[in-house]
């Protein structure tokens, strides 16, 4: 998983929680990096798990609910970090209906040894849009916490609805569904 999102990850718990217990979470985690993390560099997943597992035992918070308000907070971070994303679309739907093959595609040209989920979007007859979620890193919350940072960065009064599918060979299979009513 790119350091991005670790650096990120850090921050907001040092902003969150203090950096005393940050440090903490870092040295309980047995971090095989050690948790010395830069932004552009790439590190095992099961660290980004390890750090959200020791963050809930430290506070008590469900590790769901902690990975969702991460994702709520990196979108945050993405519309500064990455304006342009932003800026050419009016509508929440039109952004989210970008991901999958423009930003992510552009994640990768950035960042070729990204992992990114499978998310097929389809936009429909109704102006609502469905994303179908599918990976076998299990960030199907991080996508949920994503998702609510986009309807508030919009401003508009978009709600969502998620449905856990089966799983597919291994692979969280999730329906979101954004809709403007
Ligand atoms: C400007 C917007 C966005 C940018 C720049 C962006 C970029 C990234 C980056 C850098 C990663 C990490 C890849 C890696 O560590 O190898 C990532 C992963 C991910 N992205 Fe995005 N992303 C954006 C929007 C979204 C949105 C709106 C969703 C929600 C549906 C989403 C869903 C995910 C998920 C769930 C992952 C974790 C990997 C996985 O589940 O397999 N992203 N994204």
């Amino acid at each position: 998983m790119k350091g991005i999102v670790f650096t990120e990850f850090i921050e907001l718990m040092e902003t969150k929680f203090g950096a005393d217990l940050a440090e903490q979470v870092i040295m309980d985690s047995n971090l095989p990096s050690g948790g010395a993390y830069t932004s552009v560099g790439t590190y095992s997943h099961d660290e980004i798990v390890a750090l959200v597992i020791t963050l809930s035992q430290k506070t008590g918070i469900e590790i769901s609910d902690l990975i969702q308000a991460f994702g709520t907070h990196l979108l945050k971070r993405f519309s500064i970090l990455f304006p342009e994303f932003f800026s050419e679309v009016p509508v929440v739907t039109d952004f989210l209906s970008n991901v999958d093959d423009y930003i992510h595609g552009e994640v990768l040209k950035l960042y070729p040894d990204a992992t990114l989920p499978d998310l097929d979007t389809s936009i429909k007859e109704n102006g609502d849009i469905e994303l179908l979620y599918k990976s076998d890193r299990m960030m199907g919350d991080l996508a949920e916490g994503l998702i609510v940072g986009a309807i508030d960065h919009f401003g508009q009064t978009h709600t969502y609805h998620r449905e856990d599918l089966n799983q597919e060979g291994g692979a969280q299979c999730i329906r979101f569904i954004v809709t403007a009513r």
